[in-house]
């Protein structure tokens, strides 16, 4: 029997994955990998899913029909290029590699490349939703070709989650698009998990609610325009307690976050574009410095502030974190969908933001009734130049601006860190501004290296002779 798919590396995400393609109706799933014992148990565990197992690359590919289509569910680096040689080595042209990981977009664009030559569709798809996606319908953003596509899409199709009766699976541009536009989706995460927690954290704080009652807090706000995957779960987890001890299981939790490189690379990238993503940085660099115990040691006798007040009126003050949470969650975005704006115009790929949103409406980390918002605002405004100026987010900024600044202001005030909420607000407050210090900094820069600037009266580029007469002259 020939199979129609097949998926090497069958670790946790592999395996569910090749569930999830066994289950839908004309799959027929052909598993490999490295150590045939997994092979096995899989095949064992799962005799509902017709699996044909194979036991060497020459036996997958034989298992296959033409044109052969791969996807390779391995850990990024070393490991995938050793399994796209060996893949490269049986198969044929005109057949389909598909990296299913974490690569790194610049990696995909070089593997891609290579592979062409041989004749072989390479495609780095970025597929989101954790465990659990990848056995009831992920996120999926494919790159790759056009050809690749035609063949592709459909059976991805068949495995995508689903929003509102779409497939959350698009085409995002040839070679490295979907793993570009997958690496900033886990930018946002970074960002959007951050910003939950620091609103965790400001509640905690600042009306010393347990964890439990803050999950009743995050339960509410899960029924309004918050309503998020990444909500839901932090209800859960604040409402966990620790069986060794009794204590909230937050409490126990060593607070040092990690982090696998992915919120890295969107902040590299976009310093390399010159993409302003301060939300997404902040989110990076918090769990850098919660990483860094001896640091922290280090610093924990340096003063705090003299007077720490407490909000007067709590729910009030839960409010300001709601609506101060909505706002840098916007900004999140913006920025994000930014970063992928600014990648398609350097790589040349035609990247669809509105269809970018609606796939990420179902089953991926990030999902949220917030991404029907902006694939309105693309829809009404493809080429929007600022996704938090389109109509709907500037009302809700405009909206929820004085207790974003409220909440920044208690944040300083009383010595709480809240790096993305109050470096949203700053980004927010540059880009608004009709005039920035910016044309100070140009003044430095022609000051001391004679750097030039440009005047707001009249074009050209101009010097300052600032050791001589100082009189300006015309570069
Ligand atoms: C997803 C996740 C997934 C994973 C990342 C981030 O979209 O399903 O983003 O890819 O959780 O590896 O993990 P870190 O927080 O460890 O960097």
């Amino acid at each position: 029997r020939a199979a129609n798919i097949g998926v090497v590396g069958l670790a946790v995400m592999g395996a569910n994955l090749a569930r999830n393609l066994a289950s839908r109706e004309g799959n027929t799933v052909a598993v490999l990998n490295r150590s045939r014992s997994r092979t096995d148990e899989l095949i064992a565990a799962h005799p509902e899913a017709g699996f044909v197992p194979a036991h060497s690359f020459e036996e997958f590919a034989t298992s296959l029909a033409r044109p052969r289509t791969a996807i390779i569910m391995v850990q990024a680096g070393a490991a995938t290029d050793a399994t796209i040689d060996e893949l490269v080595r049986v198969f044929e042209p005109g057949d389909i590699i598909v990296d299913g990981g974490n690569a790194y977009f610049p990696d995909t664009i070089r593997r891609e490349r290579a592979v062409r030559q041989t004749g072989i569709n390479f495609v780095g798809a970025g597929i989101s939703g954790g465990e659990e996606g990848a056995l009831h319908g992920p996120s999926i953003m494919p790159g790759g070709s056009d050809d690749a596509w035609e063949t592709l899409g459909p059976i991805l199709r068949s495995i995508a989650a689903v929003a509102e009766g779409e497939p959350c699976v698009a085409h995002m541009g040839h070679d490295g698009a979907g793993h570009f536009v997958k690496m900033v989706h886990n930018g946002i995460e970074y960002a959007d998990m951050q910003l939950i927690a620091e609103a965790y954290d400001l509640i905690r704080r600042g009306t010393g609610k347990t964890p439990a009652e803050i999950a009743e807090v995050f339960a509410e706000w899960n029924r309004g325009e918050l309503e998020s995957y990444l909500i839901e779960i932090t209800a859960e987890v604040l409402r966990q307690v620790d069986a060794a001890t009794g204590a909230p299981l937050v409490d126990v939790i060593l607070d040092q976050a990690g982090a696998k490189g992915t919120g890295a690379w969107t902040v590299q990238t976009a310093l390399s574009l010159g993409v302003p993503v301060s939300g997404i940085a902040e989110a990076t660099f918090a769990r850098s410095l919660s990483a860094h115990p001896e640091q922290r040691a280090a610093a924990a006798n340096l003063p705090g502030p003299a007077v720490i007040p407490d909000p007067a009126d709590h729910s009030a003050f839960i409010e300001d974190v709601r609506q101060a949470l909505y706002a840098s969650k916007i900004v999140a975005y913006s920025q994000g969908f930014d970063e992928i704006r600014a990648g398609a115009a350097e790589y040349d790929w035609s990247i669809d933001l509105g269809a970018v949103a609606r796939i990420w409406r179902a089953g991926c980390i990030i999902r949220a009734q917030f991404l029907n918002r902006i694939a309105d605002a693309y829809a009404q405004q493809p080429e929007l130049p600022l996704l938090m100026a389109a109509p709907y987010f500037a009302e809700a900024l405009g909206r929820g601006q004085e207790s974003w600044r409220r909440v920044v202001i208690h944040a300083t005030r009383t010595g709480t860190p809240a790096p993305a909420f109050s470096s949203s607000l700053a980004y927010y407050d540059g880009l608004r501004a009709e005039r920035l210090p910016a044309a100070l900094v140009q003044g430095q820069r022609d000051f001391f290296g004679a750097h030039t600037y440009q005047r707001v009266d009249r074009p050209g580029r101009f010097h300052t002779l600032w050791s001589g007469d100082r009189s300006e002259t015309e570069a």
